[in-house]
């Protein structure tokens, strides 16, 4: 959530003005694609899309040898309620396309697609102005900055099927068929677009590369918990009178974070808190004195700072 410090960042100067590209161009000339996911895999990163599965382990799993490779990133968000990848699209895409770019070096990929909800027309403009900003200054596309390196990057706007968000069925979809989950094994890795190895990521887990790679495993893990590194961004709606989008390290509890007030703000006037979803909608709410871990803001966000909700 950079954006909310850096005005205008989702400019292409503006990002660059502020350090970005530079993880990625110091990869390219510095790090082996090896390297690199060590050091995301030392990060401690995990997927952001629902299972938590650890990065740079599942990035590690791809065959020896076995070329063309693909890089997906999944932005197909149609859990209800959840609202964070739309947002680091709309307001910091350059971030994103750095951590495919990374991510796309990192797993040997020379080819990068950006599966987006349907709906999300106007995002999928900002994305690919932004992809056109970064081909012309030649972050991607062939021979990046004369390493040898070859990228191409594409947005593909999917057909508007909650399912398309599983990585299988994402596949299915990318390749002009209907979206549906395939058996497994074989995993995406060893066979997957087109039975060629492939990683999926979550927007959010994409978008934590480029500052991993610049800051390092500690830095990263210097957030969260050991277990669950880094940030999270929760996006928290219903009534609360301060809905959007809120980065938390992983392990701030819950308890009573709709009712404070540099948050989500109190429920709105009349209602009570009788039930949260910690996770969208698709599985059961749970009473308050149920939750054992979430957020709230005890020591982030620090006292007196605002966090905008999202328009
Ligand atoms: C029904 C269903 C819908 C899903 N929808 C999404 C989604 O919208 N976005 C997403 O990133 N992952 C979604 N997932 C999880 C993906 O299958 C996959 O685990 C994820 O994209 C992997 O990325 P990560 O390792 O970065 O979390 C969904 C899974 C299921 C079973």
């Amino acid at each position: 959530m950079r954006h909310r410090d850096i005005p205008d960042i989702a400019d292409f100067e503006v990002y660059r003005k502020h350090g970005g590209y530079e993880p990625f161009r110091m990869a390219l000339k510095e790090k082996t694609p090896a390297e690199i996911v060590q050091i995301v895999r030392e990060s401690g990163l995990r997927g952001r899309g629902g299972a938590g599965f650890p990065t740079g382990v599942k990035w590690s799993f791809l065959p020896r040898g076995v070329y063309p490779r693909y890089l997906l990133c999944n932005c197909d968000e149609s859990e209800p309620a959840t609202f964070n990848n739309h947002e680091v699209i709309d307001e910091n895409p350059h971030q994103l396309i750095e951590g495919v770019a990374l991510s796309a070096y990192a797993t040997e990929s020379t080819t990068a697609y950006i599966y987006m909800r349907g709906e999300f027309a106007a995002a999928a403009r900002t994305l690919e102005y932004a992809i056109a900003q970064a081909y012309a200054a030649g972050f991607l596309g062939k021979n990046i900055l004369g390493t040898g390196v070859d990228i191409d990057l594409y947005v593909h706007r999917g057909a508007g099927a909650y399912i398309c968000g599983e990585e299988t069925a994402l596949m299915d979809s990318l390749e002009g068929k209907i979206g549906q989950p395939r058996l497994r094994p074989p995993f995406p890795a060893v066979a997957g677009l087109y039975q060629q190895p492939t990683i999926i990521n979550n927007v959010e887990t994409l978008a934590n590369v480029p500052l991993i790679v610049k800051n390092g495993a500690d830095w990263y893990r210097s957030y969260g918990t050991e277990k669950s590194a880094g940030t999270k961004v929760f996006s928290l709606c219903g009534q609360v009178n301060r809905p959007g989008n809120y980065e938390l390290p992983f392990g701030v509890p819950c308890a009573n974070s709709s009712t404070t007030p540099n948050m989500a703000g109190a429920c709105v006037t009349t209602a009570r808190l009788r039930l949260s979803c910690p996770v969208g909608l698709r599985l059961p709410g749970s009473p308050p004195s149920t939750w054992i871990s979430a957020w709230t803001t005890s020591r982030w966000p620090p006292p007196g700072r605002c966090l905008a909700p999202a328009q």
